[in-house]
């Protein structure tokens, strides 16, 4: 049976309680609308961890001024349905009143890393994103928590904030899972329309050529950074964001491709802003 805790103390209690029985406990922190790419967070959790929660809360945070915090999707409904069916022991559903209470003044900041990529484009995203990973970490005190690669600047800015902080912490990221036509899946894939549908395909086949191409011996990141661009742009109705071809760590960028590389893309096609990437290493 799956409980739902939404009080901060009965979580911890719920935790304190499951820790001092000598279980491992497992946590994937999500904004909800659950899709397999969740899924596979999820399942992982539980098969490494003795029992698994799961967090669901749109944080208020990390989203922009004019982003997508009110239109965000919320399916609170079909996901309960998908996290009990998949085992998970807790869901965690906190409230915002809660979690950020009046004077709320305490925020996160991870440097460097968080300059980079989205970090740039969103201002204040990474800000958000380590404040609430943090606080769901002191809450549910997880031994595993579990991330997708997807977001893999989210993943290493993470990982920094454990390293950083001392946390008692594993942190595992999962490969980003595919439709079958390539497109990463993500909650915000909803917002395309048909024809943006079809232009989304251009990311993961970009990334794919480009893996292709430094395969085949192309060495200059410049080069590899213009093809990516006009393999996009020739889509209906794309935005390119950012294109970077940086490492997978710092997200420095160099104008030769390096023994390990990070290509990764940000792409707004209508309402919907993607993301997507892929690690290359060089043979
Ligand atoms: O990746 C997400 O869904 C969110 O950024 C996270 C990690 C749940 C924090 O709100």
């Amino acid at each position: 049976m799956m409980e739902i805790i939404t009080s901060i103390e009965e979580m911890k209690t719920w935790s304190r309680r499951i820790r001092d029985e000598g279980k491992v406990i497992g946590l994937t922190p999500t904004m909800g609308c659950l899709h397999e790419g969740h899924l596979s967070l999820i399942k992982a959790s539980i098969t490494e961890c003795d029992s698994t929660v799961v967090s669901i809360f749109v944080n208020p945070a990390q989203f922009g001024p004019d982003e997508d915090l009110e239109s965000y999707p919320r399916t609170l409904e079909a996901d309960k349905e998908i996290l009990r069916s998949t085992g998970v022991d807790v869901l965690f559903l906190p409230a915002k009143e809660d979690l950020y209470p009046d004077g709320f003044k305490s925020f996160v900041e991870i440097e460097g890393k968080t300059n980079y990529l989205c970090g740039k484009s969103r201002p204040g995203f990474f800000r958000g994103v380590a404040t609430i990973v943090l606080k769901l970490f002191n809450i549910v005190n997880p031994r595993t928590a579990f991330f997708g690669e997807k977001d893999w600047q989210q993943l290493e800015v993470i990982r920094t904030l454990v390293r950083d902080l001392n946390l008692d912490i594993k942190i595992a990221g999962q490969p980003i899972v595919r439709e079958s036509d390539g497109l990463a899946m993500s909650s915000r894939n909803r917002y395309l329309s048909e024809e943006g549908r079809l232009s989304a395909l251009s990311l993961s086949q970009a990334l794919k050529t480009a893996q292709s191409r430094i395969e085949q011996g192309e060495r200059s990141t410049e080069i590899i950074r213009n093809e990516i661009r006009q393999m996009i742009e020739q889509k209906n109705g794309t935005e390119v964001d950012y294109i970077s071809v940086c490492d997978p760590e710092d997200f420095s960028e160099s104008e030769q491709i390096r023994s390990r590389t990070l290509i990764a893309l940000a792409v707004r096609i209508g309402k919907a802003r993607l993301i997507d990437n892929r690690i290359i290493e060089r043979a």
